[in-house]
């Protein structure tokens, strides 16, 4: 039997209907520009998320790190949250690629204000790294899947826009946030002068991501993709997931946050839960408490065929998917109520 896997929502397989997409795809070189299936993909991304253009990538690591070069001069500095995954989650890229500096701030589950972005920005001095650019993450991975409302998000746009600095979402998960928050994808694209789109979490797609901005910024991009070593050639098979993917699993998401929610309520059941952040969306942060080992928790579930990860210290995450279904939910209770120290 399959295990029931919270690890996180990177570990779908491709669906019947994704296969077919995939085996049937029309093919040629991305390199050359001229894969039908990664240019039909790209013109239709843009679209969805009120953008110009689109690059397909193989990884939201490359589209986050393609967006900060070329937005980030060395000797400036990017404002971000501090737990995003820009910073801590990507080797360091933004001092190796860009050569810029980070402030980070401490924001609320992982979110970031304009009024805290506003006293981030550093003053116009010969000491100090000029402010460049701004990341921000929706929904928030490691704040349990928080997500922005759009509200928030106007202002930090116009405050960006009022200051001289760029804007990038990392939006590995914006499709999630998008549906929580019951906001059309296209309001987002105005917003932000870059946008990263992951297809291989919850829109379960096997590998991919998109980095959105206008036409010279992404003519820009291809060329920072090609240096990173990233151009593919019959990228279309990966191309036709990823439209299957925009198309078919979007709405469903909804179902994986249904999910997050009722897994939290058996959570809270549970006398050795110390807390949980109410999930958003699909991620479902939880804190042991101190006597419990979240080792031997995790061991638990593992022998009974469940897989989950520790975040740290006491924290541990589960991510539901579109291969988690509410018929494991029973399963889950059961090995939840069975854990003891
Ligand atoms: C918020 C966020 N951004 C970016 C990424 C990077 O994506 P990839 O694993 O495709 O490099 C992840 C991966 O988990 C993520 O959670």
């Amino acid at each position: 039997m399959r295990a029931i896997d919270l690890r996180s929502d990177t570990v779908t397989r491709p669906s019947e209907g994704m296969l077919d997409a995939m085996m049937s795809a029309d093919v040629d070189d991305d390199v050359f520009e001229s894969d039908p299936s990664v240019n039909r993909l790209q013109e239709m991304a843009a679209s969805f998320f009120g953008k110009e253009a689109a690059l397909f990538c193989p990884s939201g690591t490359m589209t986050n790190q393609i967006a900060i070069q070329l937005q980030a001069a060395p000797m400036t500095e990017v404002i971000t949250e501090e737990s995003s995954h820009v910073y801590n989650y990507e080797v360091g890229g933004i001092s190796f690629n860009a050569r810029a500096s980070v402030k980070l701030i401490n924001g609320d589950t992982g979110r970031i204000s304009a009024y805290q972005i506003d006293q981030a920005i550093n003053p116009v001095d010969i000491h100090k790294a000029r402010t460049s650019l701004v990341c921000l993450e929706n929904s928030a991975n490691r704040g349990g899947g928080a997500c922005y409302h759009l509200g928030e998000l106007e202002r930090i746009h116009k405050l960006c826009r009022d200051r001289n600095l760029k804007l990038h979402l990392d939006g590995a998960r914006l499709c999630n946030a998008a549906i929580a928050t019951r906001t059309e994808l296209k309001k987002y694209g105005p917003l932000f002068d870059t946008i990263s789109i992951c297809l291989s979490k919850g829109l379960g797609a096997p590998v991919g991501s998109l980095l959105l901005g206008n036409q010279k910024t992404i003519y820009e991009a291809r060329r920072v993709r090609k240096v990173f070593g990233g151009g593919m050639r019959q990228a279309g098979f990966l191309a036709a997931a990823a439209q299957y993917a925009l198309e078919n699993n979007i709405e469903r998401l909804r179902d994986d946050h249904d999910l997050a929610k009722k897994m939290a309520e058996l959570l809270l059941e549970c006398d050795y839960i110390e807390s949980v952040i109410e999930p958003e969306t699909n991620i479902l942060i939880f804190g042991l408490k101190s006597k419990y080992k979240p080792e031997q928790f995790l061991n638990h579930l593992k022998e009974n065929n469940i897989l989950a990860v520790g975040i740290e210290g006491q924290a541990i995450r589960f991510v539901t998917h579109l291969d988690v279904s509410p018929n494991d939910l029973n399963h889950i209770e059961k090995i939840l109520k069975s854990f003891s120290s």
